[in-house]
């Protein structure tokens, strides 16, 4: 009897010691880094635009994010070099995602959710999760990192991009005209990603067509199925999260090697569309449903 008391006031008298160190413990911890500890930040990394009208996708983005985690303070990285000079040189100061977490750091941040909005995890997503997880392991580097995926990740996923997809279709459309996106497309192997779209796609409307403009499927087999099919119109539609330089050049440009032309030439007549993914919020939400999914793991 004396033995089993004793070994209950031990347990309550060990409980009580480790409810009082774990504050103590936490003080030092902080402490250690100095009074500008900020905790949980966000990082969002896009590949970035230099057209200004596009840059106003991002903003929705960042308004979507800011609604989720209204306690979180949000950064912002782009991962294109060219994007980034070609904004400097209009004063307009853009970090690397290397930039973005060594200034997080300096600001005392300690636990970073970094978001890819790119569309598929490509060159640049692994990239930059080489490069992010690296701050992890500095010292005084930060406790926690974690990565949200890009877009199409995963099957469901691709249900998702694909009913986002649908619902933004032109009102107009007649089904016999078509649906062209136009894709990046890589050499990088999760191009396949752009297949696996036009085959969800065309689960649900024969009549959507997925194209790339660097990697496959090509314009060339896109206006081969287009005319196989007697398509004589077609809408044109960037699947890109902005409508930048692509949309404008290489999809709806006037010279003779953009999408317009080329699919104009061959007999269809092609009604573009100018806006980005990332302007529309049921796609936009796949990226923030993917930061919640690493912010769930980081609490
Ligand atoms: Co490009």
């Amino acid at each position: 009897m004396v033995k089993r008391v004793s070994v209950v006031w031990m347990a309550m008298y060990c409980l009580l010691c480790w409810g009082f160190a774990e504050p103590a413990q936490a003080q030092h911890a902080a402490g250690h880094r100095g009074a500008a500890e900020k905790g949980m930040g966000i990082l969002l990394v896009a590949f970035g635009t230099s057209i200004p009208e596009a840059q106003g996708a991002f903003a929705d983005i960042e308004k979507m994010v800011h609604a989720a985690f209204p306690e979180v303070p949000v950064r912002w990285a782009y991962t294109s070099v060219i994007i980034r000079k070609k904004l400097a040189e209009r004063g307009q100061i853009l970090d690397s995602p290397a930039v973005a977490l060594a200034k997080m750091m300096e600001e005392g941040f300690t636990r970073v959710a970094v978001q890819s909005l790119h569309i598929i995890p490509g060159a640049e997503f692994h990239d930059l999760r080489m490069n992010a997880d690296a701050f992890t392991e500095m010292s005084d580097g930060f406790e926690q990192l974690r990565i949200g995926y890009p877009a199409l990740s995963s099957t469901e996923d691709l249900s998702k991009a694909v009913d986002a997809v649908i619902g933004i279709l032109p009102k107009e459309r007649k089904k016999d005209e078509a649906v062209v996106l136009m894709g990046h497309g890589t050499h990088h192997p999760a191009n396949v990603y752009y297949e696996a779209m036009m085959y969800r796609l065309q689960q649900k409307d024969p009549n959507i067509y997925m194209g790339t403009v660097e990697g496959t499927p090509s314009l060339d087999d896109i206006r081969a199925m287009l005319l196989e099919r007697g398509v004589k119109k077609a809408y044109l539609i960037p699947f890109m999260s902005v409508a930048g330089d692509h949309a404008r050049n290489d999809m709806a440009g006037e010279e003779a090697d953009s999408w317009k032309s080329i699919l104009t030439e061959a007999g269809i007549e092609c009604v573009p569309r100018m806006k980005g993914l990332a302007e529309y919020d049921a796609f936009a939400k796949i990226w923030v449903d993917h930061l919640r999914a690493v912010m769930d793991k980081m609490n």
